[in-house]
């Protein structure tokens, strides 16, 4: 079976979605299904290009047994090319990737994270990078929650 390429996208690249990437490898890997996906993270913005996830991200998902493998990136159009699925963090996000989409079928790679939110369908994962701790551990648990279930509805799609 092909595997299913998932890239997870925010601004920065550096808080939301390589945390995004990395719970959605762990719930692959503790499932059994981890051969069957590639994930990747991306940021709208190149502010931080080249850098490793924020210091505050890095310390919460440490707390949760998770480490963090990424250098951050900006996205590109080849991302559509390149992924079958792209997951945007919030509703600037996606509007920002569906401004760069080629053809409807670009288009209809990208969905929200929080679709996949049993809570909270619908809304943004909240940004936490002016925040404090509280905003990152909120959204560690919105991306556990949300990633496990996205990967679920690829695993009943394939
Ligand atoms: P992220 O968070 O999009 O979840 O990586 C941010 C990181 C950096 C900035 C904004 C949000 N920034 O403005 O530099």
């Amino acid at each position: 079976m092909a595997e299913t390429k998932v890239l997870f996208v925010c601004l920065g690249n550096i808080c939301r979605s390589p945390l995004a990437e990395a719970l959605f490898i762990k719930h692959a890997r503790q499932q059994g299904h981890h051969l069957q996906f590639l994930a990747d993270s991306a940021g709208t913005s190149d502010y931080h290009t080249g850098e490793g996830p924020d210091k505050r991200t890095i310390r919460n998902a440490g707390i949760h047994g998770l480490e963090l493998n990424h250098r951050a990136r900006q996205f590109t159009g080849q991302d559509f090319v390149r992924f079958d699925h792209i997951i945007a963090m919030d509703r600037s996000n996606y509007n920002h990737i569906a401004g760069m989409a080629a053809n409807q079928v670009d288009l209809l790679k990208i969905r929200m994270m929080r679709e996949f939110d049993p809570q909270n369908p619908g809304h943004d994962v909240p940004d936490p990078w002016f925040g404090g701790e509280q905003g990152f551990e909120e959204v560690f648990h919105i991306l556990d929650r949300s990633t496990e279930i996205l990967m679920q509805w690829l695993l009943k799609k394939s």
